[in-house]
């Protein structure tokens, strides 16, 4: 484990907020976070405690702060609350209540407006029709939805009734759907007549119609009227949200649950073919999420915040609905693409809701660079006051051009490490307390206290890579994988004793940040050098004709690991010898000579799941030249995969 560490970022680069941001930041110095850090990890019951009276409302104080019984954690055992309460009617009767909660935003163009008192409104009838409908605490109900106000609304009539929610990304199928509802047993499914995606209508209701044909557990779909597009109805299973709606009351009383009541189940792909069903619960997740969104995003009740995730993400659970709304912010969401009707979509509606945080992922952030600066350069995004990142390593380069290009060298960039299965942002910078490291998602974020280890458990020197563990309970953890705790323990808990194993690689720095190198699985081994592929991948994106790039290992027979490199170029450019030979000289100029890539393929995209991830273990396949087997229903645009394995 014990390699040297490359990076393609500048040595000892730093960015720091500007004294501006500093002043009005929540936490505006490093001695201001280093102070609270130490008390959350010296005394963390005491943090916690302090942190759950402060930031929600319980309706019944707790007895105890953590009962931990290695790997399972009870948070706030014997408190009592209503995590849709929480969200929504607390801002009642103050001056949060005719502020908007929600600003949607559909592909077409269309806006609605939700203040907090229409969203409690809304929340409340929902709840009535879930009721109505059968729906009882700690049932399950799936929501299969596009990016809309309705799609938030189920989310929190479900928390509101204690019922569990699993979200299914609109971008699944009709088998993935299944598995899904088999798996949790759900009793009711909420999905659309249809959603927007690029000017062309998914069938969301079709989907579901396949799907339910083989899930018995199903007793109702309820169907939202979303784009007026036909869809066979069948009569005693299948009913119109709008005429439940309708007819429901718009009195409801939340009741208080127990602090670990289930949540939500979010399925999550593991290292086997079966998803994962990670459940969080009521308490703790509500208070990371809170606590995060508010010190991380330097939230505050009047900040427009915008992140471009969808619900059927943890991302969209915890920042979209959960952390943001329960902080009494406004919350814009989207239902499109990001290049519909145009690929300045994003800073037009920046530019016109004056979004004051944006939050996204860097494969979106690379996309904008592909497209150049000029759709940018159209729009006044000088609403922006804070960026942040999410879901893979961001490559130095593409931190410099979001810095620079989208926040103006003004606003801050949290890069936000975390997981499905932590609930909310666990490593991150906080934007007012300490300068940013492009590359490095920075500092363990409070009562955390992650460690880098190698194979046999010991932590590794400074500046080695290893494994990233997290060593001490947290409240947002997941609580266990939906009716599988063998797997849980084995997932996250066996590979050292007594920590949690997130499946990263890592190392910290001399300053204490962290740099994630990437899932462990996508660590190479080349002639006994361990590298990262993000790191090939972002020495290959800094070079001026790249715009996006995935490498995997091949197994060879000398080096253990081959590194073969999916390329696509900036608009324009075409790959030659000549370009491939440049390429592989300037990872070993940014790199190193050991990392320079065996091959290059250039293509005109990157096989990606809807959500935008690259689907690395389908170009593992492609880069041995193994016929494709594996489910690529996921998968955004198949003739790309053609184009690929064409090169072999
Ligand atoms: O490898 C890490 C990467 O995304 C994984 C978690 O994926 P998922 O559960 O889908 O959640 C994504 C949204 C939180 C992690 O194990 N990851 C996430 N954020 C970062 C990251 N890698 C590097 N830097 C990040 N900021």
């Amino acid at each position: 484990m014990a390699e040297k560490i490359t990076s393609t970022s500048k040595d000892g680069e730093r960015i720091a907020p500007s004294s501006e941001f500093k002043k009005q930041a929540t936490i505006s110095s490093l001695a201001e976070y280093k102070r609270l850090y130490s008390e959350s990890v010296n005394a963390p019951e005491k943090f916690w405690n302090t942190q759950a009276k402060e930031l929600l409302k319980w309706r019944k104080p707790w007895r105890k702060t953590l009962e931990w019984k290695e790997p399972h954690a009870k948070w706030f055992v014997g408190g009592k609350l209503n995590v849709c309460e929480n969200c929504v009617d607390r801002h009642l009767g103050t001056p949060r209540e005719n502020k908007a909660a929600l600003i949607f935003e559909g592909e077409t163009g269309d806006q609605k407006t939700l203040t907090y008192k229409q969203l409690h409104v809304e929340v409340c009838k929902f709840a009535n029709v879930l009721t109505g409908l059968g729906v009882k605490k700690g049932d399950r109900i799936a929501i299969y939805m596009p990016m809309n106000c309705e799609a938030v609304v189920a989310m929190l009539a479900s928390a509101r009734i204690g019922a569990v929610h699993t979200v299914i990304f609109g971008g699944f199928s009709s088998e993935s759907i299944k598995d899904r509802v088999n798996d949790c047993q759900a009793k009711v499914i909420v999905t659309a007549d249809g959603g927007w995606r690029r000017g062309s209508v998914v069938e969301l209701k079709k989907n579901v119609d396949d799907a339910v044909k083989g899930c018995p557990s199903i007793t109702n779909v309820v169907v939202v009227k979303h784009i007026g597009h036909r869809v066979s109805m069948k009569v005693g299973r299948d009913v119109w949200y709008h005429t439940l709606m309708n007819d429901a009351s718009h009195k409801h009383a939340a009741k208080a649950f127990d602090s670990e009541t289930p949540l939500f189940v979010l399925y999550t792909s593991g290292s086997t073919g079966k998803p994962k069903g990670v459940l969080h619960t009521s308490g703790g997740y509500l208070l990371g999420t809170t606590m995060t969104s508010k010190y991380v995003f330097d939230l505050k009740e009047t900040d427009t915040y915008w992140c471009t995730a969808d619900i059927g993400w943890i991302t969209g659970h915890s920042y979209v609905t959960y952390g943001i709304l329960s902080n009494g912010a406004t919350n814009v969401i989207y239902e499109g693409a990001p290049n519909y009707p145009e690929v300045d979509r994003f800073w037009d509606i920046v530019e016109r809701h004056r979004v004051t945080i944006f939050y996204t992922a860097p494969t979106a952030i690379r996309a904008f660079m592909k497209w150049g600066d000029e759709p940018i350069k159209k729009h006044d995004l000088s609403s922006l006051r804070l960026l942040g990142t999410v879901g893979e390593p961001i490559n130095p380069e593409a931190w410099r051009w979001y810095y620079k290009t989208i926040g103006g060298e003004r606003c801050p960039i949290v890069d936000t490490w975390w997981q499905t299965e932590t609930g909310g942002i666990m490593i991150t910078t906080l934007p007012g307390a300490a300068p940013s490291k492009p590359g490095s998602a920075g500092l363990p974020f409070f009562g955390v206290v992650p460690k880098v280890f190698d194979d046999a458990g010991n932590e590794v020197k400074k500046g080695e890579n290893g494994k990233l563990v997290l060593t001490t309970p947290w409240p947002s953890m997941l609580r266990t994988l939906y009716g599988d705790n063998k797997r849980y323990k084995k997932v996250y808990w066996s590979e050292y004793k007594g920590v949690y194993f997130c499946g990263d690689g890592c190392k910290q720095d001399k300053d204490g940040y962290f740099w994630i190198i990437g899932r462990i699985d996508d660590v190479l081994n080349v002639s006994g050098h361990r590298i990262g592929t993000a790191e090939v991948e972002s020495a290959l994106v800094s070079h001026p004709s790249v715009a996006e790039a995935a490498v995997v290992g091949r197994p060879h027979d000398i080096k253990g690991n081959a590194i073969v490199c999916f390329v696509t170029l900036k608009q324009g450019l075409e790959g030659t010898d000549e370009l491939r030979r440049e390429l592989r000289d300037h990872v070993g100029h940014e790199i190193g000579a050991h990392s320079k890539p065996d091959e290059i393929r250039f293509a005109a995209a990157l096989p990606k799941t809807r959500s935008g991830k690259i689907m690395r273990r389908l170009l593992k396949d492609i880069a041995v030249g193994k016929e494709i087997k594996q489910d690529t229903t996921t998968l955004e645009d198949l003739s790309v995969v053609k184009q690929l394995q064409a090169q072999d």
